[in-house]
């Protein structure tokens, strides 16, 4: 006599009401964080060509994109500046002036949507040295650590006079969590959050990011004595206590798909808000795949943004945010 199965996993999925029943993590517009690249001009939409489907816009631009994702229900942005050559220098002195790109930008979205939006800046050095190195540099080109952090105070700061909601350090120099929180509670910008970029490796997948903000051609090496060791776990858990001590409000694994792992344990370890950055190569890859026929782009956003919920993470930083709150709420 046969004997069948009394348990079959099937019974659940053998219908979509039955399946949107059990489905035990969504993703909603409210998950996303939107990156945006700034650059100069009045009217300006300059498409980047490793991007494809991302430009970069001038302020006016960023403003109405702004606007778009308020009507969308992304509730917060993520900016970079493209910084002029000729406003870039050694020691990215530029990120410390009050009326550069980031700052107008900045002021920009908050005079036209005010708190209907959150607006998160990066802190580093990248978009202003002439180097492409996140800090500053000796002669033999090495990132100066407590000489980075000085400058970084300052770009903060320097932000958040601007308006800016969240300060994202992404430098991964040691120390400056808590050099920027001390700065900021001085200046009585104490509602200002920190996220920190806590686990940041030295990855393969920012090159277009790079092209972004025009640092790419720049760098010289790479940013291996700063960023993290893409073999390395249990140092993220070490990078992210140190964060929190410092006073971070919530914590970035970066990349995103290929580091879900480190995201899963930061989550469980600490129970603190995570975020994953899908970063600018992940993006391409999915591009790349749907240009060559070879992947549905609308499922498989879907697919990788509900795989952050699942590890655990509170939100994504990714460049189909726009194009997956679309998908979302139809
Ligand atoms: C700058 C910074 C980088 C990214 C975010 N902030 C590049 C880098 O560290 O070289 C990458 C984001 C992406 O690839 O989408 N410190």
């Amino acid at each position: 006599m046969t004997t069948y199965p009394m348990t079959r996993l099937r019974r659940t999925r053998a219908t979509a009401w039955s399946r949107a029943m059990h489905r035990e993590v969504l993703v909603t517009p409210a998950d996303l964080i939107w990156p945006l690249f700034v650059t100069e001009g009045d009217g300006v939409e300059d498409p980047i060509l490793s991007l494809p489907g991302v430009s970069r816009w001038s302020v006016d631009g960023i403003v109405a994109r702004a606007k778009e994702a308020v009507a969308l229900g992304i509730p917060c942005l993520a900016l970079f500046p493209n910084t002029q050559p000729d406003r870039r220098s050694e020691d990215g002195k530029e990120a410390l002036n009050p009326d550069n790109l980031m700052c107008r930008a900045i002021k920009a979205i908050k005079d036209a949507c005010g708190d209907d939006i959150g607006v998160l800046t990066d802190v580093a050095l990248d978009p202003y040295t002439s180097h492409g190195q996140d800090g500053l540099i000796d002669e033999q080109g090495y990132v100066l650590n407590d000489q980075t952090v000085e400058m970084l105070v300052g770009q903060s700061l320097n932000q958040a006079a601007a308006g800016a909601d969240i300060i994202a350090p992404s430098d991964m120099m040691d120390g400056r969590i808590g050099a920027i929180r001390e700065a900021l509670e001085g200046a009585g910008h104490i509602n200002v959050q920190i996220m920190s970029y806590a686990a940041k490796y030295a990855s393969a997948f920012y090159g277009p990011f790079r092209d972004a903000v025009g640092s790419r051609g720049l760098l010289k090496g790479n940013k291996k004595t700063y960023q993290m060791d893409p073999g390395n776990a249990e140092e993220a858990l070490r990078e992210v206590e140190m964060d929190l001590a410092e006073g971070a409000d919530s914590v970035m694994v970066k990349p995103g798909l290929p580091y879900l792992d480190i995201a899963c344990r930061v989550k469980e370890t600490f129970g603190v808000p995570v975020f994953a950055y899908q970063v600018s190569g992940e993006y391409a890859m999915i591009e790349a795949a749907v240009a060559a026929g070879a992947a549905d782009r609308d499922a498989m956003v879907l697919e990788t943004l509900v795989s952050f919920k699942r590890a655990g993470c509170s939100g994504v930083l990714t460049y189909h945010a726009a194009h997956a709150a679309r998908l979302m709420s139809k």
